[in-house]
């Protein structure tokens, strides 16, 4: 059985790397890298899967809405990707790394019975990136 919460979040991010020039930057991230950034409204689903236990549930709702909000949801919301996240500091703020960096904030963490199972992260209406977690 699986079991997928889904969270929002507001941030800004400008894709930019310090090992290519200015040019090849706007060449290779177009509008996205224009220097002001620019925000998403971002949509986390966590999906995780197990057994059913004793009160016939999954995972206790509440313990992974707390998880991911002190892991996730208060280091991220809000924020400049860039430049709040430590995790980030030497990456690019694409959402495929952002999808890796989360996934790493709640397994650090994670004392949860079921399993982490999937990060998916809509950027926008049209696009989505899902990361199958390892274990
Ligand atoms: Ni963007």
């Amino acid at each position: 059985m699986q079991l997928t919460s889904r969270y929002r979040f507001v941030a800004s991010h400008r894709l930019n790397t310090a090992a290519l020039s200015v040019e090849q930057n706007a060449k290779l991230y177009g509008k996205c890298n224009n220097p002001y950034g620019h925000g998403h409204d971002y949509v986390l689903d966590v999906t995780v899967d197990g057994p059913l236990d004793a009160s016939g549930q999954i995972v206790n709702r509440a313990a992974l809405d707390a998880l991911v909000e002190t892991q996730v949801l208060q280091r991220v919301d809000h924020r400049d990707l860039n430049t709040e996240v430590e995790e980030l500091q030497d990456q690019v703020t694409t959402t495929e790394n952002l999808a890796v960096t989360i996934e790493g904030m709640l397994k650090s963490q994670w004392t949860l019975p079921a399993r982490l199972m999937r990060v998916r992260i809509a950027e926008t209406a049209r696009n989505a990136f899902e990361l199958e977690t390892e274990n």
